[in-house]
C-alpha cells in the first residue's frame, strides 16, 4: 500500500487510475481503526478496483472542549490495518497541508436540515466541519464511490444532501454497524472508557433493541421512548438525545411511515456514545405526529 502525505503526489497518481479507467473508492477515516472501518475498507474493495482511505482528525468538525487534542492517533498500527485488507493508497496529509490559510478563514460546507437536531444539536458546527472536510476529500481524490459507516447516521444523510446538493458524480455507499461481541457498536471512543462504563455501554444497545421491540408491537412513540430514556438514565447514562425519525431523518410520522429510525447518543462520564436501530411499525392508520 502506498501511502502519502501531500496533494500533488495523490493528484497525480489518482489521474493515472483515472486514466486507466479504474474505478476509485474511498473510505475517509480519522484513524484509530477498528473492524468497523475495516468493513467500510472490505466494501469499498469489493466495489471498486482502486481503494483509498483518508487518515486526517479533523480539527474543523470538533468543539472547543471536546477531544481533538486526545484523539488516538496511531499511524502504523492503521496503515498494517489497511494494507492487510487490501486498500491500495493511504492518504494522510498534516492540518496544515488540508487547510493551509488556517482555519479561522476556512470556506467550509454547511448542509441545511438535516445538519440540524440530533448530533448537530449537540455539537454545533460539527457537520459543518464534516461536509467541508468531505467535501475537500472528494474534490482531491475525485471517487466514483464513498464508504461511510451507519453509525453515524445523521452524517450519512448529511454526506447524501452534499453529494445531492453539489452534484458530486459519487455514489455513497452506507455500511451496517459493526458491533462488539456484547453489542456494543465499535468507535473509537471506546477506548476511553473505563473497565466499569466499558461494561455498562452495551445497555445503550439493549435499550435501544428494546424500544424497537415495544414498537414494533404498537407501543405509542411517545411511551416507548419515555421508558427507554427512563432506562438509560436509571442505567446511569447522561442522555443526550433518544428520538423517532425517519429513514431520511425528516420528523416521524405516525400513520405515515411505518419504516423508521431510532437514533440515541448519550454519555458515560465525558465519553460521548452514539447508536441507533431502523424499526418497522404497525401500520395503524392513524394520523399523529412524533418528533
Ligand atoms: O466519520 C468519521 O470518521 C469522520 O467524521 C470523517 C467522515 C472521516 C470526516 O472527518
Amino acid at each position: 500500500m502506498q501511502t502519502l502525505h501531500e496533494i500533488a503526489p495523490l493528484r497525480e497518481t489518482l489521474r493515472e487510475h483515472r486514466m486507466a479507467g479504474r474505478r476509485i473508492a474511498l473510505v475517509p477515516t480519522m484513524g484509530n481503526l477498528h473492524e468497523g472501518h475495516l468493513a467500510l475498507v472490505d466494501r469499498a474493495r469489493q466495489l471498486a478496483d482502486v481503494v483509498v482511505a483518508t487518515l486526517f482528525v479533523n480539527p474543523l468538525q470538533f468543539g472547543a472542549g471536546e477531544d481533538f487534542g486526545q484523539y488516538p492517533r496511531t499511524l502504523e498500527s492503521d496503515r498494517d490495518q489497511l494494507t492487510a485488507h487490501g486498500c491500495d493508497l493511504l492518504f494522510a496529509p498534516s492540518v496544515e497541508t488540508l487547510y493551509p490559510r488556517g482555519l479561522a478563514t476556512q470556506t467550509q460546507v454547511h448542509v441545511p436540515d438535516v445538519s440540524e437536531g440530533l448530533c448537530g444539536g449537540s455539537r454545533i458546527g460539527h457537520f459543518d466541519g464534516v461536509a467541508t472536510v468531505v467535501s475537500l476529500l472528494f474534490h482531491l481524490v475525485q471517487p466514483d464511490i464513498a464508504c461511510f459507516g451507519e453509525k453515524d447516521f445523521q452524517q450519512l444523510a448529511v454526506i447524501r444532501k452534499l453529494v445531492a446538493d453539489l452534484h458530486f458524480p459519487i455514489e455513497i455507499v452506507g455500511v451496517p454497524i459493526v458491533r462488539a461481541a456484547d453489542g456494543l457498536a465499535l468507535s473509537s471512543r471506546n477506548g476511553y472508557l473505563t473497565p466499569d462504563q466499558r461494561a455498562l455501554a452495551p445497555v445503550l444497545q439493549q435499550t435501544l433493541a428494546r424500544c424497537r421491540e415495544a414498537l414494533s408491537r404498537g407501543q405509542p412513540p411517545s411511551a416507548a421512548l419515555h421508558e427507554a430514556s427512563q432506562a438509560l438514565q436509571e442505567a446511569g447514562f447522561r442522555l443526550d438525545y433518544l428520538e423517532l425519525r425517519g429513514q431520511d431523518l425528516s420528523p416521524f410520522e405516525l400513520g405515515g411511515d411505518t419504516q423508521a429510525q431510532l437514533l440515541a447518543a448519550v454519555y458515560l462520564g465525558s465519553t460521548r456514545l452514539i447508536d441507533n436501530v431502523a424499526v418497522a411499525l404497525p401500520s395503524t392508520g392513524a394520523d399523529r405526529r412524533h418528533g
